[in-house]
């Protein structure tokens, strides 16, 4: 490989492109966020980075709650749309048919439509530079029982996630390995 040596920008690739539910069931919002992710296992946490400019950013920053919903290859036109209009000049909702419905734990309202909807409540604000990182701790998780095999296990694969590299949305392709394979010792043959 030969590498050329780049000034700084933000191209870590893959990102989920979450929509992300903002606002009450009365007064909801939706936007799109890839600057998302995991940070902490116990309490399991996570967080979204926000411009201030947002509509979406007061709400998020008043009510202290949003709740992440995975994008599903069906809902990835949504996820754009959501992305590229404000809530502050049409209701992304009606022009997405997309549905708010009652999340378990906060106000803000889950996306319907999302098979995973993760009920989040911000703990901290770091105001960062363009954008400002909401942390925050995920309360409940709704689960769409398509996605459940007969054991009850999440079987995942099944919900057809997008993904978000460098302005694109991809479709999730086939499974390559699983955690830990790399280590695995292999079945002896019995024959
Ligand atoms: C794929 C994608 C990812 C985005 N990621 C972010 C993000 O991480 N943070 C952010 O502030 N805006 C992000 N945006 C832009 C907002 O979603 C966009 O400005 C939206 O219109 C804001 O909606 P609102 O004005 O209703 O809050 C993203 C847009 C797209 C299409």
């Amino acid at each position: 490989m030969s590498k050329q040596i780049w000034k700084p920008g933000a191209l870590l690739s893959p990102l989920p492109p979450i929509l992300v539910t903002c606002g009450t069931m009365e007064q909801p919002n939706v936007l799109t966020v890839a600057w998302t992710g995991i940070i902490n296992t116990q309490p399991a946490m996570t967080y979204i980075s926000v411009r201030p400019e947002r509509y979406s950013y007061p709400m998020i920053r008043s009510s202290g709650e949003f709740v992440l919903n995975l994008t599903t290859a069906n809902l990835v036109r949504a996820a754009d749309y959501c992305g590229v209009r404000t809530g502050a000049k049409t209701n992304k909702f009606n022009d997405c048919k997309i549905t708010p419905a009652p999340a378990s734990t906060v106000c803000a309202p889950i996306l319907q439509e999302s098979p995973m909807n993760l009920e989040c409540k911000v703990t901290q604000i770091i105001e960062l530079g363009s954008h400002h990182m909401f942390l925050a701790e995920i309360q409940a998780i709704q689960v769409d029982e398509s996605l459940l095999d007969e054991k009850g296990a999440l079987n995942l694969q099944r919900a057809n996630l997008a993904a978000y590299a460098h302005g694109s949305y991809f479709e999730l392709g086939k499974k390559i390995g699983t955690f830990g394979y790399s280590v695995k010792k292999k079945k002896k043959r019995t024959k």
